[in-house]
């Protein structure tokens, strides 16, 4: 074993990145607009009764739309999405371009924002909110969840790996 790195905040987000997530999308509304951010710290918390976490950075622009009873729903990627990951991520502008939600011809103003053409939905409600240091936890008591016959998108090493996981398992 080796004697491991400082505890300083890049050599600690190094280790940490070498365990691979998905991508999600967490969106709302928020005075009748949509909010959305791309966020890989999802994960399942519990089956019964079904519960789920994710967590946000204190500094970003999108928290204060998130607290106990807020409706959300989590956008799981899917392989052909990186373009998405990295759109909410970056110009909060650009986010809900025509085309990124399902039903983007009709009048989505006020309605919870599903991404088209994803790997997987969770929608359900903030349960509770967690102090996580620089980051706030939220967890999530699912409501609806479906999956798409289509794969994750993979990040790892602070890396989107687009490549389908299939092709991970089979070595290629
Ligand atoms: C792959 C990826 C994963 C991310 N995961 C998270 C996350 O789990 N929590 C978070 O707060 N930000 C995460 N971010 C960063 C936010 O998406 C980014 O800071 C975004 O601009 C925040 O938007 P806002 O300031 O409008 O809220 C991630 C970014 C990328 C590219």
């Amino acid at each position: 074993m080796s004697d491991g790195v400082s505890l300083d905040e890049s050599g600690f987000k190094s280790v940490v990145s070498t365990f691979p997530t998905g991508i999600t999308v967490v969106t709302t509304v928020r005075d009748g607009e949509p909010v959305g951010l791309t966020v890989s710290s999802f994960t399942s918390v519990s089956l019964n009764p079904p519960l789920v976490l994710f967590c946000i950075d204190r500094r970003s622009d999108s928290l204060v739309a998130f607290q106990i009873g807020t409706e959300v729903v989590i956008n799981v990627l899917a392989s052909d999405q990186s373009d998405i990951a990295h759109r909410f991520a970056n110009d909060r502008m650009e986010r809900f371009a025509p085309g990124v939600l399902e039903d983007s011809n009709g009048d989505s103003r006020g309605k919870l924002p599903t991404i088209d053409g994803v790997a997987a939905t969770v929608a359900g409600t903030v349960v509770n909110e967690y102090d996580g240091g620089d980051h706030v936890i939220f967890l999530i008591g699912v409501e609806k969840a479906w999956c798409c016959d289509k794969e994750p998108l993979l990040y790892a090493r602070s890396r989107i790996h687009v490549r389908p996981w299939s092709r991970w398992l089979e070595g290629e």
